[in-house]
């Protein structure tokens, strides 16, 4: 009998906890906070969906008492840093992040003193320990602007995707030096399969994140971040895409041009989707237990916070006198 024990919670269908959700966020003067990344269901319930700047920039500005981050570690890390007074929630503290975990922060600390004279850029995907130790972050929307503020004669540590910060190279004509990290959903898409998509799908155009690896974004006709290329889908003439980025933004793309054609791409023969497992904890069920119990909480020492703010205020900055965001 001990196997039939099921929680009451679980008993309740998603749109019974949907309700709860909402009763429970005037209750408690919460607002959730989904990347498009996330599942659909809880896209459709947050009060905002975006990419990591327009999250960080929300995190930043909102009045609530608690933030509930469906999301992944870093991104409710950094809003906890933007916003240290108020509660931050993540429905699963598993949540993690593959590019994040590449960059080990006592062997970025090496990487650093084994570079002197180097400024220190780190893309968001990164804990706030290897924060502390950058000048400036950056995201995928803002990482051109933010490498163009420095000196062209300025020598540059980029951390910790070594795709993003290849492209960067690429299209800034700098030499910065890379971190080898990566993320293991946009790292494994298949240029193969991009090549033969493209083949079959010659009226589509191929949209890529910068996390891509180079072939595939040599291939592409728009690189940006999420919410760029939900943008440019919104924006452009075109009818059929080819997707290189996580399967989650689709749901935005359908939502926004329902006439339009959206083909994910595969990624290679070791993975047979392009899910991101750590974005894909989240549900609503666990969202509804979080907000209910306010657990699990994003918890970070008071020096860490004010060390690892200054280089995203910065960023933040840097956005808002570029009209990146408001
Ligand atoms: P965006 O900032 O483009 O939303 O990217 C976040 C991310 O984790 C991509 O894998
Ligand atoms: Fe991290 Fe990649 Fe998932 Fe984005 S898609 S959260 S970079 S593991």
């Amino acid at each position: 009998m001990g196997d039939l024990k099921i929680s009451r919670t679980e008993l309740h269908s998603d749109a019974e906890l949907i309700l709860k959700i909402k009763e429970l966020q005037k209750e408690k003067d919460a607002i959730i906070l989904a990347h498009y990344y996330q599942v659909p269901e809880i896209q459709e319930l947050a009060d905002f969906v975006g990419d990591s700047l327009q999250l960080s920039q929300q995190a930043a500005d909102t009045k609530a008492k608690i933030i509930v981050f469906a999301g992944v570690h870093f991104m409710a890390e950094t809003a906890k840093i933007l916003s240290p007074d108020k509660k931050v929630l993540l429905p699963d503290m598993n949540a993690g992040c593959s590019l994040a975990d590449s960059c080990p922060p006592e062997a970025f600390r090496g990487f650093i003193n084994a570079h002197p004279g180097h400024k220190v850029i780190s893309y968001i995907n990164c804990s706030a320990a290897v924060k502390t130790m950058s000048d400036v972050i950056c995201t995928s929307s803002n990482a051109k602007m933010i490498v163009d503020s420095f000196p062209r004669d300025e020598k540059l540590i980029f951390a910790p995707d070594k795709n993003l910060g290849a492209y960067i190279n690429n299209i800034t004509g700098r030499n910065m030096v890379l971190w080898d990290g990566s993320c293991h959903v946009h790292n494994q898409l298949s240029d193969e399969k991009v090549i033969q998509l493209k083949i079959e799908n010659p009226d589509a155009k191929l949209i890529a994140h910068p996390e891509c690896r180079g072939p595939i974004l040599a291939l592409a006709d728009f690189i940006g971040s999420t919410a760029a290329l939900l943008e440019f889908t919104k924006k452009d003439h075109n009818k059929r895409y080819i997707v290189a980025t996580e399967g989650g933004i689709i749901h935005q793309m359908k939502k926004y041009s329902p006439e339009k054609e959206f083909i994910v791409v595969p990624a290679d023969e070791t993975c047979s989707c392009n899910d991101c497992p750590y974005m894909k904890m989240n549900t609503v069920q666990k969202l509804y237990e979080c907000l209910k119990n306010e657990t699990p909480e994003i918890t970070l020492e008071p020096h860490v916070i004010d060390k690892s703010r200054r280089p995203i205020l910065r960023m933040l900055e840097i956005s808002r006198a570029a009209n990146l965001i408001k």
